[in-house]
């Protein structure tokens, strides 16, 4: 069997190896008397989610933990006061967040809408783009919900221009940042209408696994009401104080239960690995990894991108239409590509079909890219 080759970061990123050794080791440590390591947790915790805050130049009053995107999107869909109207989704959504529309959308008996994006050359510019989706958002809508960067095709929205267009119109604005940090330089300070974000940190970022979290500015803390309750929804008992200065909403926010603190611990030691490789070396670095599949595919295979043309949209998830014999297989090729040529790449549903997705993080070389394309070849000319 040839070398493993991972060309599938935007599903799940390995950890920096530093910060999963660092997570072991403190793993260890809090094995030695549990008891103090949880009541200790309280503050550790707080003064992690400041620094990650601060990476992403949030207040970190504004800024929660949770064990990924999902459960943060859940915190603002379900757990929001929505003024009366519409929900309203892009056609590129990923499922499980979409789902969790159509729930809330039927809970209160409201539309949910589905607007459509275009892909690949059809994609002229972030003007053009923003002026679509507001064209089609239906005057009385209440929430549009929408990734930072798609998951089908890697289209990165130009998130300051939408959200001052749906704060204009009233519209609440709650984005599914999966792909969000750790791609492109996510500065809470510039999003202030933004009316919610939801956070992986365990795809591009490369923390641990379970690290993810959610962000609303202050304005909007008294419409979103924790959807669980425990220790700390009413008052700040004694051993939760050393967390969250005294500042009510975001401890009632805190998942005060007995947790796993220590892959959250190890996000301070994220932070440090990428201030040491310099964020803006990294996001330029992720671009010339896209640029490069994108290119060696093309000469490769031929197969028509489906990702945008133009850079300010793009990401480094690239994606490929598959001949239509092949995309019916679906899924399937993920287990064939690994089984047969031990390459793992990802195939992505897709306005009622599927294509194949690459992505690769700085640590991959050309070579590996070059490789994993010729064994993809290979598989599907065979
Ligand atoms: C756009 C998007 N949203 C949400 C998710 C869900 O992420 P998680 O399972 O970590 O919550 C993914 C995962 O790939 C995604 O691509």
């Amino acid at each position: 069997m040839p070398t493993e080759i991972y060309l599938n970061w935007g599903t799940l990123s390995r950890t920096w190896p530093d910060v999963l050794q660092k997570m072991q080791k403190y793993q260890l440590d809090y094995e030695i008397n549990p008891t103090v390591s949880l009541f200790e947790g309280w503050g550790r915790l707080w003064e992690t989610q400041k620094k990650v805050a601060g990476f992403f130049k949030a207040q970190p009053t504004d800024f929660y933990f949770r064990h990924n995107v999902t459960v943060a999107m859940n915190d603002f869909i379900l757990g929001a006061e929505l003024p009366p109207g519409d929900i309203v989704v892009t056609d590129l959504e990923y499922g499980a967040i979409v789902n969790i529309c159509r729930y809330r959308a039927e809970k209160d008996k409201r539309n949910l809408v589905t607007i459509l994006i275009p892909m690949g050359d059809e994609l002229k510019s972030e003007d053009q783009l923003v002026d679509l989706i507001m064209k089609q958002i239906p005057q009385k809508s209440a929430l549009l919900m929408i990734s930072h960067v798609m998951t089908g095709t890697g289209l990165k929205i130009p998130l300051q221009k939408l959200a001052k267009r749906t704060r204009e119109r009233k519209i609440l604005l709650a984005v599914d940042g999966a792909h969000g940090p750790g791609v492109t330089d996510l500065d809470f300070s510039l999003l202030d209408d933004v009316d919610f974000y939801g956070g992986n940190l365990h795809k591009w970022f490369r923390g641990p696994k379970g690290t993810g979290f959610g962000w609303a500015p202050e304005r909007n803390h008294k419409i979103i009401h924790p959807l669980m309750a425990g220790w700390t929804t009413f008052e700040t008992p004694i051993p939760f104080m050393p967390f969250g200065e005294g500042h009510r909403w975001n401890i009632s926010m805190l998942m005060a239960y007995c947790l796993n603190f220590n892959a959250f611990y190890a996000l301070s030691d994220a932070v440090d690995e990428w201030q040491k490789r310099d964020p803006r070396k990294v996001y330029a670095g992720l671009q010339a990894k896209r640029m490069f599949i994108q290119n060696e595919m093309t000469k490769s295979l031929g197969w028509k991108v489906l990702s945008p043309l133009v850079e300010s949209l793009q990401s480094p998830l690239v994606t490929f239409e598959l001949p239509a014999h092949f995309a019916s297989q679906g899924f399937e090729i993920i287990h064939a590509l690994r089984n047969q040529k031990n390459v793992t790449v990802s195939i992505t549903p897709l306005k009622g079909s599927y294509a194949l997705r690459l992505s690769a993080h700085i640590d991959i070389s050309e070579d590996q890219i070059l490789d994993g394309i010729r064994r993809i070849k290979d598989y599907f000319h065979s």
